[in-house]
């Protein structure tokens, strides 16, 4: 029971969902009690509510959530490797259920992507709905401070109709499903998932940098997990498809204050929208007019 009630994490009002709430003194996911190791166990610490994944020559690691969960509010703070290097090294932290729905799967994503030196690590986010892989869906930004040298809280709110990337209480992105989108949008219950990884094909300047395991190994640290939302065992998924009533649930788009935060966010450090490139979509995917509005 008292498993089960860890994971209903309460925090207080949404639209106050916040770094404030996030760093304050709540009761955070115990990391042993909420998650599961993935890969990598030897390049895995925890204790507590803390946990540090890393990537080696050998392996990198990654851990998810043991629950599924419909509509809710996913946040940890992370903190990055802070090496000289980090080309092709990608970190993420992520929603998915594609162990469950193969071909058909959803996805919310944070990837940070690795630099050279001298230059600062890339964070991306992404989201795919029921399998739409051929229609990827990224968005990549500077951010603000350097993500290796403080803890700083990332964070989603996903419901059947809305979701919103924050990092700290800064929104970045915010989507609002619409009709025309049909399954591209998330809809079934998804676990969390961290993990670190080699991605030297893709992830620094489309792959032109490729990793340097001298600098190794990189270590990325999670705190303060938390979510808010019903969690379900994947026999039960079916029980958490309609997500809980309740502020998550309730949550129908940014405030007007906050839509200008995110629209000045994304003015100054939004370097690249899937919604502004012709080259992959010569007419823009169906969200994309109300997220340029
Ligand atoms: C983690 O939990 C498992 C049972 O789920 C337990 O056997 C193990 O001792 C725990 N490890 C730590 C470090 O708390
Ligand atoms: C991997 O790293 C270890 C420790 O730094 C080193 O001893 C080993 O030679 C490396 N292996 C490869 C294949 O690079
Ligand atoms: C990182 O680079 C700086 C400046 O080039 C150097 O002083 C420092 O020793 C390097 N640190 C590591 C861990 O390589
Ligand atoms: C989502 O939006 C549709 C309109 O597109 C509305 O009919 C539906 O009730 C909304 N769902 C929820 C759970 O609010
Ligand atoms: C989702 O994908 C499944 C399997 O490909 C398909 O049968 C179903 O119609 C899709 N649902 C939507 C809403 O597109
Ligand atoms: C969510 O909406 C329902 C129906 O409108 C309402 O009864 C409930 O009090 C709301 N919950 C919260 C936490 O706002
Ligand atoms: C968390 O979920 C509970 C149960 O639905 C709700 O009462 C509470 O307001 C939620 N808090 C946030 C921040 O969403």
């Amino acid at each position: 029971m008292g498993f089960l009630l860890g994971l209903f994490l309460v925090i207080c009002m949404l639209p106050l969902i916040s770094a404030s709430i996030l760093s304050g003194h709540a009761s955070f996911l115990s990391f042993n009690e909420s998650f599961s190791t993935l890969y990598g166990d030897q390049n895995i610490r925890f204790n507590g509510a803390d946990v540090q994944i890393s990537l080696t020559n050998s392996t990198g690691s990654g851990f998810k959530s043991r629950l599924f969960y419909g509509d809710a509010f996913f946040g940890a703070s992370i903190k990055l490797p802070a090496n000289n290097y980090t080309a092709g090294v990608v970190v993420t932290f992520y929603t998915t259920n594609s162990d469950i729905f193969n071909g058909n799967h959803d996805e919310l994503d944070f990837e940070f992507l690795g630099h050279i030196q001298g230059e600062q690590w890339v964070l991306q986010t992404n989201f795919y709905g029921n399998g739409s892989v051929q229609r990827s869906r990224e968005e990549r930004y500077n951010l603000w401070f350097d993500p290796t040298q403080d803890f700083h809280t990332y964070s989603i709110i996903w419901n059947k109709n809305w979701t919103v990337f924050y990092v700290d209480d800064v929104p970045l992105r915010q989507v609002h499903r619409v009709d025309a989108m049909g399954g591209d949008y998330p809809s079934k219950p998804m676990s969390l998932y961290a993990t670190i990884w080699d991605g030297s094909d893709w992830a620094t300047n489309g792959g032109k940098y490729k990793i340097d395991y001298r600098y190794a190994p990189f270590t990325a640290d999670y705190t303060d997990f938390v979510i808010n939302g019903s969690g379900c065992f994947q026999q039960k998924i079916q029980s958490c498809m309609q997500g809980i009533t309740g502020s998550v649930t309730n949550f129908t788009g940014l405030e007007t204050y906050k839509m200008k935060q995110m629209k000045d966010f994304r003015r100054k450090f939004m370097f690249y929208s899937y919604c502004d490139d012709r080259r992959r979509y010569p007419t823009p995917l169906p969200e994309c007019s109300e997220a340029n509005a």
